[in-house]
Order: C-alpha cells, then sequence, then structure tokens
C-alpha cells in the first residue's frame, strides 16, 4: 500500500469539493454563483497591511520563537483580557498558521488512540476528520433544531463515557451561525465538574456577532478556565484567511509546551511578516475597520434571510453570528447532497450540504459576498426551490 492507513480514516473536506465542482462547472462556460466557501470578500485592514509591509522593508525575515514572538504573544494576552476577561500568561499561549493547524496540533498532542471527542452536530467539517486521523472517536451528538442546534447539558451527559477526552464547543458556530449565552454554557460546565475532560473552545467567529453577547467558554468558572483550550484567530474578523494566523491559550502550560515540540518538529514559527501584521489587528487598531466589516456582514444577513422567505418551503436558522445561513430543504429534498447537485447543475448556484456537517436535511449557503450576488443568488434558489420536482 502506498498511503497509510492514518491518512486513509481522513475524508475530503465536501466545502472544498463543491468549490471545486463550481469551479469546473465555470471552467466549462456556466456562470455560477458561489456561495459555498467560508471567507469574507473584503480588504485586509489596512494597518494591517503597512505593519507587513513595514516588517519586509524592515528585515524582519528570520526564524522566530517557535510559539509566536513574545511581542505578538502579549498582543495576544491582552486581547484575551480586555475582550474576554481571560488572563493568561504568554507562556500558555502559541500561535499556529491558522486556527485549522492550532486544532490539528491540539488533537495530535491530546488524543490517544481510541480516545473519545463529544462533537455537537451540525459541526465544521474538519472536527471529526480530524480526530480520526489522530487516532481519537468523534461522538456526534445531534442537536435538536427547536435549541437552535446548541448541546444541551442532558444532551452532554448522555454522551459522556469513560473514554472522553475533549468536548468541542463552537461559538459562534460554523454552519449554524448560533452563539451559546453564558448560563448555556455554564450548564454544559456543570455537567463536566469532576471528570477530566477537557474542552476545546473554538471562537474564530467571536467578532461576527449580531445582536447578542459574545461568553468565551472560559470566562465561565474557574472551573471552565481550567478545563477549556481557547482557540482564536484572523482569518475571518479581519479578513486574513489568506495570511494564517490562528492561536490558542490553554491554563496548562504542559499543554502549550506539547503543542510547541510538535510544531518545533514540523512547521517552525508561523510566518515572521504575519506575525508582525497580526499585532494591529489585536491590538485595537482594526478595530473601526472590523466593525464596518461585521455590520455590512448583518445587513447581508438580513438581506438574504429577507430575499429567502420567497421560497417559503426553506426555512433558515436565524444566524446570531457567523456568516452562513443554514436551511432546511426538508420539505422538497430530504437529501441535502442530492439538493445541493441538482442546485448547482440546474440553476448555477454553488452551497454545501448539510451531510457534510453531520446534519441531513439542510444547506448551508455563505453571506460573506457582495449584495448583488445574494439578491441574484437568492432569486435563482427561490425559483428553483418553488419548482422543485
Ligand atoms: C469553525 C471554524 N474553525 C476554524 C476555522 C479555520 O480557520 P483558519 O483560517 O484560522 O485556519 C474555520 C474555517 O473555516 C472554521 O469555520
Amino acid at each position: 500500500m502506498v498511503l497509510s492507513e492514518r491518512i486513509g480514516r481522513m475524508n475530503e473536506s465536501l466545502t472544498l469539493a463543491m468549490t471545486q465542482k463550481a469551479r469546473e462547472l465555470q471552467a466549462s462556460g456556466r456562470q455560477v454563483l458561489s456561495f459555498s466557501a467560508g471567507e469574507p470578500d473584503f480588504d485586509t485592514p489596512l494597518v494591517v497591511r503597512e505593519a507587513a509591509i513595514a516588517a519586509i522593508n524592515g528585515g524582519f525575515n528570520k526564524y522566530t520563537a517557535v510559539q509566536g514572538t513574545e511581542e505578538l504573544r502579549e498582543a495576544i494576552a491582552a486581547k484575551l483580557k480586555r475582550d474576554n476577561n481571560l488572563i493568561y500568561p504568554t507562556k500558555n499561549i502559541v500561535v499556529g498558521t491558522g486556527a485549522k493547524h492550532s486544532l490539528f496540533c491540539l488533537f495530535e498532542a491530546l488524543i490517544s488512540d481510541g480516545d473519545e471527542v463529544i462533537v455537537p452536530t451540525p459541526a465544521w467539517v474538519s472536527y471529526p476528520e480530524l480526530v480520526s486521523y489522530c487516532g481519537g472517536k468523534s461522538v456526534l451528538v445531534q442537536t435538536k433544531a427547536e435549541n437552535n442546534f446548541k448541546m444541551t447539558a442532558s444532551e452532554l451527559k448522555a454522551a459522556l463515557t469513560a473514554r472522553t477526552k475533549l468536548l468541542i464547543i463552537n461559538s459562534p458556530s460554523n454552519p449554524t451561525g448560533s452563539v451559546y449565552s453564558r448560563e448555556e454554557l455554564a450548564a454544559l460546565g456543570e455537567v463536566l465538574k469532576g471528570t477530566s475532560v477537557l474542552v476545546i473552545s473554538d471562537e474564530i467567529y467571536e467578532k461576527l456577532i449580531y445582536g447578542v453577547p459574545f461568553c468565551a467558554t472560559a470566562s465561565v468558572s474557574e472551573d471552565l478556565f481550567k478545563r477549556t483550550i481557547t482557540v482564536n484567530g484572523l482569518s475571518k474578523s479581519v479578513a486574513m484567511t489568506g495570511w494564517r494566523m490562528g492561536y490558542f491559550a490553554a491554563a496548562d502550560e504542559q499543554i502549550a509546551k506539547a503543542v510547541t515540540k510538535l510544531q518545533s518538529q514540523s512547521t517552525t514559527n508561523t510566518c515572521s511578516i504575519v506575525q508582525k501584521a497580526a499585532i494591529p489587528a489585536l491590538d485595537g487598531r482594526a478595530d473601526d475597520e472590523i466593525e464596518t466589516m461585521r455590520k455590512r456582514f448583518e445587513l447581508r444577513r438580513d438581506l438574504a434571510l429577507e430575499l429567502l422567505a420567497d421560497a417559503p418551503l426553506l426555512k433558515p436558522i436565524v444566524p446570531q453570528g457567523a456568516f452562513y445561513l443554514f436551511i432546511s430543504c426538508k420539505a422538497i429534498e430530504p437529501d441535502s447532497m442530492r439538493f445541493c447537485l441538482r442546485l448547482l447543475e440546474e440553476a448555477g448556484v454553488a452551497t454545501v450540504p448539510g451531510v457534510g456537517f453531520a446534519c441531513e436535511g439542510y444547506f448551508r449557503m455563505s453571506f460573506a459576498t457582495n449584495e448583488e450576488n445574494i439578491k441574484l443568488g437568492l432569486a435563482k434558489i427561490a425559483e428553483f426551490a418553488n419548482g422543485y420536482k
């Protein structure tokens, strides 16, 4: 066998597969409106770009500390204190090449063969794939639409076993946009009391939130602070998907050391220039531009929801955060893959089937695209859905 058993356990991302299929159709001359990828269409804020240029011209071209420069980790620690009321020493913070890389390294460092990882679904495609690659077993907990797809304390209790190592919380969520309140997180925290379960809280959509407060899991109680690893990054909120910078902070320094060891033998440091550029993205200097983008996303969310009313059989979850609509297509087609493939081939609109998020009967549509595309795309979706046979 050429390939390892390990790599065979991982499936390709459905999001990327749909984006690829849309590209192929486009290459063959078809007009395709794409709502499949999860990235802002905005430019990176000017202060960030200027900091990168200054770093290049200033000769900041050498290896840095594997964990990230002290200056950057200080900026992250200050951000966590200011925004989330979390106090971490810089030695407990590790910078990675995107939040996805930080998550991958954390799974590698924490999961032993057969360990169980509780993943409330619908969930971002990469969690279960990374968990199985690292030898773990994802325990998918199907949450309910009537609870806005948030896991309840009793659902968590029922999923816990002696092998549970980790719980993943993603708030605001990809794909549903649901946001856990402090009370909901506290209730989950109560269930974990007295166990050795760690929590990975993926807070990458923290800044993209509409009308509700954001609550960092680690800020809820002393017990949750100790067991939670806070993961965040700049890709989504600062329009920096291509720059590749993410980070985590853990109360237990051992975890930071283990991931630093792994990174030292694999990626070494995140790009030195990006580390310099990240500082104004974290210290408040880009806040006005970040807020302008958030407001545009909120307007787009409202526009998309308003236009979707023209397809009464499609029922969205109203997202309180992130930049996706997660829409039920059950009333016309329970098979989400079939729905999305037909939508792409017949109407030229690319979305992602719910099955890729472990949730049949739904599809995800990103609204991180301009208003014109949203209007055109939703008119096509409504026409397609209303005439579906
Ligand atoms: C929930 C979630 N976490 C993490 C990431 C990865 O972000 P990054 O670009 O920082 O690797 C994504 C990107 O799609 C995401 O949706």
